[in-house]
């Protein structure tokens, strides 16, 4: 098993399913109110480059529930936001810490660090990815469709991190992923490059209701993402069309689902008669951020 949890495609299905299996347990016990002590004084850094709600709280009293203990370090009081070089931080935290979790913009960045800690480092999102929030969706999917198996997948939006962490999904899990984006954000050629070389089956196309019709699983994220504020009203100019709507939704399986790992734009890449109907499941999905990343915590760390 890996050291650390930095990107799916590092990780295999078996080992990803234990996880999930794990979370089913730990979510039921925390349901019934019994004691999951599994990470009993064990301390967890999370450091924080850019701005966060689900993934600070969830990750912070997950920790705790789990009988251990977590510190919030923002970039801009520790030295790592004045300059002091990764291989440093990283040493001298995993002298202290049982693991280090990491939400920066550099994936390459995150890499580093856990090649020179010595302890479990956690992506907590990248320009790059987002692993713990598919894992989330992933297990939001089974809880509400028995399983992630044999199901259309369908992504309208930014080639972005999420999209990234979706491919990288399809090439682990084996299912169909179909993505639409506008010309110009198409993800990563290379993410998409090395999914296709493990075998995922993924369907370009610059046509939503092409990616939409049939599909099980409706999933978007922000036009802009954190760090490109500046691009916002161009992206609104050049994502027009790309908005999950109820169109989108009639031209999908009639039981389909609607996810959005939050936070959104209601009215624009989602309505918020979607957002708000019967088909949205993404305060289930915010839920189990919580449960998923206890899971992943105890499996690196316990
Ligand atoms: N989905 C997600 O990661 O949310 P935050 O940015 O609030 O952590
Ligand atoms: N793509 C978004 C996801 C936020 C959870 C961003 O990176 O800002």
């Amino acid at each position: 098993m890996p050291k650390d949890f930095l990107a799916l495609t590092d990780w295999s299905r078996d080992d990803l399913d234990k996880i999930f299996t794990l979370t089913r347990d730990l979510k039921d016990k925390q349901k019934r109110g019994e004691e999951h002590h599994l990470l009993k004084g064990k301390t967890l850094a999370m450091i924080f480059e850019k701005s966060s709600t689900r993934t600070r709280i969830s990750f912070e009293v997950g920790m705790f529930q789990l009988g251990g203990h977590a510190l919030f370090l923002s970039s801009g009081n520790t030295q790592m936001g004045r300059g002091e070089p990764v291989q440093d931080s990283a040493r001298v935290m995993a002298r202290y810490c049982d693991g280090v979790m990491i939400r920066t913009f550099s994936q390459q960045l995150v890499e580093d660090f856990a090649r020179h800690a010595d302890v479990p480092v956690v992506n907590a999102l990248t320009d790059l990815y987002h692993p713990c929030q598919v894992m989330a969706d992933l297990f939001t999917v089974i809880e509400h469709k028995g399983s992630y198996r044999d199901l259309a997948y369908c992504w309208i939006g930014d080639g972005n991190n999420m999209a990234h962490s979706w491919i990288n999904a399809a090439a682990v899990f084996g299912f169909e992923l179909r993505v639409a984006t506008p010309k110009g954000y198409e993800p990563d050629a290379a993410v998409v490059a090395r999914a296709k070389k493990m075998g995922a089956k993924i369907l370009y196309t610059q046509d939503p209701a092409e990616a939409a019709r049939g599909a099980m699983v409706l999933n978007t994220d922000v036009w802009a993402s954190m760090g490109q504020e500046a691009e916002q009203q161009e992206r609104e100019k050049d994502f027009k069309g790309f908005q999950l709507n109820r169109d989108i939704v009639a031209l999908a399986d009639p039981g389909c689902i609607v996810l959005h790992c939050l936070p959104a734009h209601r009215d624009e890449e989602i309505t918020d008669e979607v957002i708000e109907g019967p088909h949205s499941v993404v305060f289930d999905q915010a839920e189990n951020r919580l449960h998923v990343q206890k899971a992943i915590l105890v499996t690196l760390m316990g």
